[in-house]
């Protein structure tokens, strides 16, 4: 990357602002993922190792009303962060002012402290997801350097990210380690990928997906389509699908995307069907040329774990993005833990999940260990596969 990283500053002694991810999934107030929160470690950890004071602050969730301020507070993070370090977190539940200028100015090197969700600027005119220019400036002034290590972020272009890169100065702002590693593995997958590679593209809508798929379709040697999105693709193939999830408005473009594939798109060639969207309604596999008239489909079929087996059995890159079925469902997981059994049997390749769904299922069914990387990043993965820019990334010092 032609961005300068953490290692590339000199943090000693220095107030290093660090733009974290920790926008995590909670359930009465108790974190129930913190996969984010120890991904940001390592560049923690660098940063108080190298004598540097860290300020760390992240968003959680959208920041819309009054009662936002009650139950979207970071501080659960920053307990969990403490935890997690072995070593006192302290938090300010404030996102500006006096106590939070103060407690940065006690901060000794080789601590850290948090403040408060970065979108609680919102309440006041969006301050902080408009990236209001006074917010960026202010908090640039808080401290000395600025890391940024929020990748799950970056394709926002908030106050809290290029707010800050912009005023921080010239040369002063950097990468985190996190940030580095999803831009290595995502970006040379895709742009320099050892081939073949194989893309796995599954979820419910195709409009979620069109960057995605068109960019893949160039950069890919294959690309797998699972998930409810392929019956958007049947029809376009005008295939009846039954009471299945499409997007009727979506169908010419399925059609256009299939032409331009030239044979690299692969679909299903069967799959699981039930009369309602219900774990327990009575379900079978079919082809796609049989798909009932009052049925929906819920997952790929064993054919298709079996041919998409055989594809991915000769990559050496693979993408996923996306899951094949209903995997929250166990009748509908089997194509969705196919798919992970797949690559977990791969050796040799490459092989990333762009964060989101797929990253969870693949958490959740126990395979975590068995991918290359797994991405932080749910929209930002999903974009930076679109091949966009990002600008979380775009606005770190260049080297
Ligand atoms: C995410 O979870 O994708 C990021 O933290 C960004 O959150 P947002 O979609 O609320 O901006």
């Amino acid at each position: 990357m032609a961005k300068q990283i953490v290692t590339d500053l000199n943090v000693k002694d220095k107030k290093v602002l660090m733009r974290v991810d920790f926008n995590v999934p909670m359930k009465d107030g108790k974190i129930t993922n913190d996969n984010r929160i120890v991904a940001a470690l390592p560049t923690i950890k660098y940063v108080l190792e190298n004598g540097g004071k860290v300020i760390a602050f992240s968003h959680l969730g959208k920041v819309k009303t009054e009662e936002d301020l009650k139950t979207k507070s970071i501080k659960p993070a920053a307990e969990r962060l403490s935890e997690l370090l072995g070593q006192e977190v302290k938090f300010v539940p404030a996102t500006r002012g006096a106590e939070l200028e103060e407690a940065i100015n006690n901060l000794k090197s080789g601590e850290i402290m948090m403040f408060e969700n970065t979108r609680f600027e919102d309440l006041d005119g969006k301050k902080e997801s408009k990236n209001d220019p006074e917010l960026g400036k202010y908090w640039a002034s808080l401290g000395d350097l600025f890391v940024n290590d929020a990748f799950g972020t970056a394709h926002r272009a908030h106050a809290s990210n290029i707010g800050i890169a912009a005023n921080i100065g010239e040369g002063k702002s950097a990468a985190g380690f996190l940030m580095e590693k999803e831009i290595k593995f995502i970006g040379e997958a895709v742009d320099s990928p050892v081939r073949p590679l194989v893309a796995i593209l599954g979820g419910a809508k195709v409009s979620d997906k069109i960057g995605v798929i068109e960019n893949l379709l160039v950069k890919a040697d294959k690309v797998l389509v699972g998930g409810a999105m392929m019956f958007t693709f049947l029809r376009a193939l005008g295939k009846n699908t039954g009471t299945s999830l499409v997007e009727e408005d979506k169908i010419e473009l399925a059609k256009a995307l299939l032409e331009k594939a030239n044979g690299k798109l692969i679909l299903p060639i069967d799959t699981v069907v039930a009369p309602k969207f219900d774990n327990d309604a009575p379900h079978m596999t079919v082809s796609i040329d049989e798909i009932p008239a009052d049925q929906m489909g819920l997952d790929v079929g064993a054919a298709t774990i079996e041919l998409f087996s055989k594809e991915i059995a000769a990559a050496k890159t693979v993408v996923w993005n996306g899951p094949m079925g209903v995997f929250e469902m166990p009748n509908y997981a089997k194509g969705t833990i196919g798919v992970c059994e797949a690559i977990a049997n791969l050796q040799g390749a490459t092989t990333i999940i762009g964060g989101g769904d797929s990253a969870a299922a693949a958490m959740q069914l126990g395979y975590a260990d068995k991918f290359t990387h797994i991405s932080t990043g749910g929209g930002a993965s999903l974009e930076y596969l679109e091949g966009k820019e990002l600008p979380g990334v775009v606005s770190i010092s260049d080297k």
